[in-house]
């Protein structure tokens, strides 16, 4: 694949939406198109319930995933905003305090911010340390009596550092908070269950570790959980229409009006295409191309790397702040001189920047490696980048 300017296409921007997909992914979405292409959970007829059997097994394989037994705890959604969103705006009440972190991403940081602005939530938001990590204590440390549940990411997206969710997750169990994660860059890239995490909500993307279409997410729901979570989207769902009262079942308590099919297929392949991989086959090959990638920054002189070194506590997001020269500009030179897609800015985290020092000058250039990055294009960056170092 080439871009518009001749150049072999290198796409290391897997941390804002995963490509390549598998070719199964692709398959799926276009079969399903030209052949069903119904709703899902309103007609009788064959194609409509094929269409149902394709969203569940698509829900089922997520679930799995997870660790969880009943795919009805998963709900399908937009994307991991949109699936933060029914966890966030449905926990909370006006008076309530939430535990955020630093490191959020603007999905977690925004809905916070008008609540505490427009219905007196109040918002603690704990800091991390120069690797960009967070420490448990001091989430456990930020609660008070009026804390409705805590938000954290399990990976920085600025940074690709891992949080410790566990230890946050197992300590919020024993005193009874709810627990929400983002798990947008972790679901698919590191093995997990929801209960090693010991949450209530795990939100993420379907487009990002789950290798689906873009406009996908879910959010999982644990059971019980459902009873506390106010739904944000009523409407019809094919189900109890002779009342107006939105259905309290799961997954139809969270998902209104028509589910994004083609997406959902595509995302099921996609999570199937993990399942016979392994997510730890994945996780291995992220670890290698990172160690590689960071050896090769590291070596070249006016290239500052950010996050932790260790690939145990780090994943394929790879953020550096290159002397004299503006994040965007470098970007702007890999994709046109190189042919090298990366992510430059400040990556919708502005706390993680600030925190880091980066936002001042712009934020950082972000390289992010997917299950079909090759050595290759590791070692084609780490050359252009070089180039455009020694070339000021
Ligand atoms: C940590 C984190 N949370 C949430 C999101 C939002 O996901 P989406 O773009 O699917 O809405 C992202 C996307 O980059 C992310 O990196």
């Amino acid at each position: 694949m080439g871009t518009d300017n001749g150049l072999k296409r290198i796409y290391l921007d897997n941390a804002a939406t995963s490509w390549p997909k598998p070719p199964e992914v692709y398959e799926a979405v276009d079969h399903w198109q030209r052949t069903n292409g119904t709703a899902v959970g309103r007609g009788v007829y064959d194609t409509a319930l094929e269409t149902g059997r394709l969203v569940l097994d698509a829900r089922r394989a997520v679930a799995q995933l997870l660790g969880a037994s009943d795919p009805s705890r998963v709900v399908f959604t937009l994307n991991g905003t949109d699936a933060l969103h029914l966890a966030i705006q449905g926990l909370i009440r006006p008076g309530d305090h939430v535990v955020t972190t630093v490191v959020e991403h603007n999905s977690v940081l925004r809905p916070l911010r008008q609540l505490a602005d427009g219905r007196g939530v109040a918002v603690t938001h704990v800091g991390c340390d120069a690797e960009g990590i967070v420490a448990a204590e001091k989430v456990i440390g930020a609660l008070n009596s009026k804390t409705k549940f805590v938000v954290v990411a399990h990976a920085s997206n600025v940074t690709g550092a891992l949080q410790p969710v566990a230890e946050i997750g197992a300590e919020l169990r024993r005193r009874g908070v709810t627990f929400v994660v983002d798990a947008a860059q972790t679901f698919g890239e590191i093995p997990f269950t929801a209960e090693e995490l010991s949450c209530d909500l795990l939100a993420a993307p379907g487009h990002k570790g789950l290798l689906g279409p873009l406009g996908t997410g879910v959010l999982y729901v644990r059971p019980g959980v459902e009873e506390r979570l106010m739904s944000i989207r009523t409407g019809g769902t094919g189900s109890e229409s002779n009342s107006t009262k939105q259905p309290t079942t799961m997954p139809d308590k969270f998902e209104s009006g028509n589910l994004n099919v083609p997406g959902i297929v595509g995302l099921g392949a996609g999570v199937r295409w993990l399942q016979a991989r392994g997510v730890a086959q994945v996780r291995r090959h992220a670890q290698t191309l990172t160690l590689r990638l960071c050896e090769g920054l590291s070596r070249i002189q006016g290239v500052r790397l950010l996050g932790p070194r260790d690939v145990e506590r780090r994943l394929g997001v790879v953020s550096i702040a290159i002397d004299g020269y503006d994040p965007q500009e470098a970007a702007a030179v890999l994709a046109g001189s190189y042919g090298i897609e990366t992510r430059a800015g400040l990556h919708c985290a502005p706390l993680m920047h600030k925190a880091l020092g980066t936002d001042s000058g712009g934020g950082t250039l972000r390289l992010s490696t997917g299950p079909f990055s090759t050595e290759s294009e590791i070692d084609a960056a780490t050359a252009a980048l070089g180039d455009l170092t020694a070339s000021q």
